[in-house]
């Protein structure tokens, strides 16, 4: 059966662990350190019908430096202003000889429905604000590497904070976190943190302040304004006072709090600078993790000793 990386939600923690010890073993080359020949004769294409930055360069250079043969197609300019489905566009750069699709794309379910139609692995590069999964991966995978044990997971609380309605990173770090036993605690304005995530046997507060003392990782998003329908934060002015991280509230946070965000960043909104480029940031560090993690996903399904 074609194996995809398409969802967090039904994961296993072994599987996570197993990814984490691939990620591990890619972690030079995933520096450009060591360079590899795992994917070597395959070929990976990117379909991104959204905008990315990190996401879509770090899948082609992990590719590449795993020796994969990468495409990179994005919606714009291409046969799609045409009147070509999403199906059509798929199904003719399969016929180039492709032996992975990584799927970015507005609408929820585009990369599952890729990957009903043909018979080649798709990985989920983001489907509207269903889920992130390699997102997820990776922000779990730069936690394991600070905790430096599986275990630690158990007792790590984590505060998820801002438009969690919009984002499909936070449903898919929610799962993962779930699943290695973490705590978790999602943090907005009612209006962007909606009740039904409960189910999922996370947290929810109103109020940053509140938590701020008692969690290890805080874990920032970006107001989704491209996903929002208007009206749901009155200000930003106002989202920045309740919700905006700044150096006051790193002071009632612990010292060694560590704060993660997927990017892009909004300056001075959700995050101040000081705090996005202080010592206690995992920023860009995730960035480099995602790059490992996102090789040991290729690799993972499509490399010689695939399971
Ligand atoms: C996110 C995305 O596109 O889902 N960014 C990312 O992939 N690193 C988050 C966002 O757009 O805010």
């Amino acid at each position: 059966m074609t194996k995809h990386f398409l969802e967090l939600q039904d994961i296993s923690p072994d599987k996570l662990v197993s990814y984490f010890t691939l990620a591990d073993e890619y972690y030079d080359a995933s520096q450009g350190k060591e360079s590899r020949d795992d994917l070597s004769g395959k070929t990976v294409a990117n379909l991104f019908f959204e905008d990315s930055t990190r996401t879509a360069n770090s899948f082609y250079l992990a590719g590449r430096r795993i020796g994969a043969s990468v495409l990179d197609f994005t919606g714009a300019g291409s046969s799609l202003s045409k009147g070509e489905t999403l199906l059509d566009t798929a199904r003719n750069i399969y016929a180039m000889g492709i032996d992975c699709f990584v799927v970015r794309h507005v609408s929820p379910g585009a990369p599952a429905m890729i990957a009903d139609a043909l018979d080649v692995p798709v990985i989920n590069a983001g489907d509207g604000a269903h889920e992130h999964p390699t997102q997820g991966l990776l922000d779990v995978y730069t936690m394991y590497r600070e905790l430096g044990a599986v275990e630690k997971f158990k007792g790590l609380t984590v505060a998820i904070v801002g438009d969690i309605l919009h984002s499909r990173v936070a449903r898919s770090l929610c799962f993962a976190l779930k699943t290695l036993g973490s705590r978790v605690i999602l943090v907005g304005p009612r209006t962007l943190v909606n009740k039904h995530f409960e189910a999922f046997g996370v947290e929810i507060s109103y109020s940053l302040d509140k938590v701020l003392a008692e969690v290890d990782v805080l874990y920032f998003l970006r107001l989704q304004r491209e996903r929002m329908s208007s009206g749901l934060v009155s200000s930003l002015k106002e989202y920045k006072f309740l919700y905006g991280m700044t150096q006051n509230r790193m002071a009632l946070c612990k010292d060694d709090v560590k704060i993660m965000h997927p990017g892009p960043i909004n300056r001075g909104v959700e995050i101040d600078p000081e705090v996005a480029d202080g010592p206690n940031s995992l920023i860009l560090k995730q960035v480099t993790c995602g790059m490992a993690s996102r090789m040991a996903v290729l690799y993972s399904l499509i490399g010689e000793k695939s399971d």
